[in-house]
């Protein structure tokens, strides 16, 4: 078998400096891999009118494994006006390349461990009985990827077909017929059901895998009805004829929003759907280090695109050494090899990232808690570069 090869999107800002390092650190852990760079993101949209190019596309059906920077987005007039002269006026319109890229092949399981590193500065602490204590928190959270709030299925001024069949519906009737049409606007939550049962279903996997006992469903069932409530049902009926062991939990994602401030180390495997799945994770991931540390999986059945939870943060892009720190990259390619089955190296350079935090000798500009200017380096911040280094030196 020749090399495996490896799609590589580093896209926008940061994403180029944190996937380069990435890479070095997998070469250093002796993962042999061809790499093969796609494009993706604003310059694309701004030259071509197109942010995920159809050669991305290609290149992602053929080799099924990419790993992601992170893209830039503008709001709606920015973005018209950022395109090419050449392209404007012709009812182009932008849209998320990540969302386009989740829906076009199905990536609908999103995993996103929030697990601490012992050492981190940045850790959970709480006021407890005999003083300061520092729970260690080890969740998963599973998102569905592909459906409810983030569908794409809404309107301003919706239609009359539209705008009839929410008639239909005696809560629209009664509470919202008032409304002159062009001043609404709906944004619909759609689930379904096999969808719904496939990021259930990976989630009581991960449980039992690990030999977790319990599964909180985040939802807000008694309220959104429908959709929340079908998630709860489902889960309850594939716990009990699957996985009889592990107890489903069911708990309101205001309420877990709040119950991750008190004791997050209660919580190992979370499911929800896609928003709730975002916010719960971002809750989380600042219990154990923030966008620093928070990487995903975005996993269908047959491509898996690994990518950290940040952004592109444009205003450290053109920094002339890279401040910002790689660890959630890095982390997003160890769940990348568990992926694909090279568990050993996975496990190797998570435990270099852990040696690396807890001794405390390197630490990015997030883990010092300094603001993120350029001259952070001559403060005692380690560059992208230099946390990559320290890395790599604790797997020769
Ligand atoms: P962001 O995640 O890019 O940055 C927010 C702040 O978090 C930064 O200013 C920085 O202080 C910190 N930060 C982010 N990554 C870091 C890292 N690796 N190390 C240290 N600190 C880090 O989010 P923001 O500013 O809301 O959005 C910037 C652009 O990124 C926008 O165009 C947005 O649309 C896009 N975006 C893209 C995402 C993606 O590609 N998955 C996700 C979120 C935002
Ligand atoms: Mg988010």
């Amino acid at each position: 078998m020749g090399k495996r090869k490896i799609v590589t999107m580093p896209g926008d800002g940061i994403g180029k400096p944190v996937l380069e390092q990435t890479i070095r650190v997998l070469d250093a852990v002796g993962f042999e891999a061809e790499y093969i760079h796609a494009d993706i993101g604003w310059e694309f949209w701004c030259k071509e009118g197109n942010p995920f190019p159809d050669r991305t596309i290609k290149l992602l059906e053929e080799h099924k494994i990419g790993l992601f920077g992170a893209i830039t987005s503008k709001p709606k007039d920015k973005a018209a006006a950022e395109l090419a002269p050449e392209l404007q006026g012709k009812g182009i319109q932008y849209y998320s390349p990540i969302v386009a890229m989740r829906q076009h092949f199905d990536l609908d399981i999103c995993m996103r461990p929030c697990k601490t590193f012992k050492g981190n500065p940045l850790n959970f602490i709480r006021r407890g009985a005999n003083g300061i204590e520092e729970p260690e928190v080890d969740c998963m959270i599973f998102r569905q990827n592909t459906e409810g709030l983030y569908g794409g299925v809404e309107w301003t001024n919706p239609n009359d077909q539209v705008y009839d069949a929410l008639m239909t519906h005696p809560k629209f009737k009664q509470n919202f017929s008032w409304c002159p049409r062009p001043e609404l606007a709906v944004s619909t939550r759609i689930l379904t059901k096999k969808y719904t049962a496939r990021i259930i279903k990976a989630a009581f996997e991960y449980a039992k895998q690990r030999g977790f006992d319990k599964l909180t469903v985040c939802e807000k069932p008694n309220v959104i009805r429908e959709t929340s409530g079908m998630m709860l049902k489902l889960a309850q009926e594939i716990g009990k004829a699957e996985y009889p062991n592990i107890r489903v939990e069911d708990v309101n994602i205001d309420a877990m929003m709040m119950w991750l401030t008190k004791n997050p180390e209660n919580y190992n495997v979370l499911v929800a759907s896609n928003m709730f799945g975002d916010i719960i994770s971002d809750g989380f991931a600042g219990l154990v280090g923030g966008l620093g540390f928070a990487c995903s999986a975005n996993i269908g059945e047959k491509v898996a695109v690994f990518e950290p939870t940040h952004g592109s943060a444009p205003k450290y892009a053109d920094y002339p050494v890279s401040i910002v720190n790689p660890i959630a990259m890095i982390l997003s390619a160890v769940m990348m090899l568990e992926h694909i089955g090279e568990n050993d190296k996975a496990a190797k350079i998570r435990k270099a990232v852990a040696e690396v935090v807890a001794e405390g000798k390197t630490k990015a500009y997030d883990m010092m808690k300094m603001s993120g200017k350029p001259e952070v380096v001559n403060n005692g911040a380690a560059s992208t570069i230099q946390m990559a280094d320290a890395i790599i030196a604790k797997l020769k």
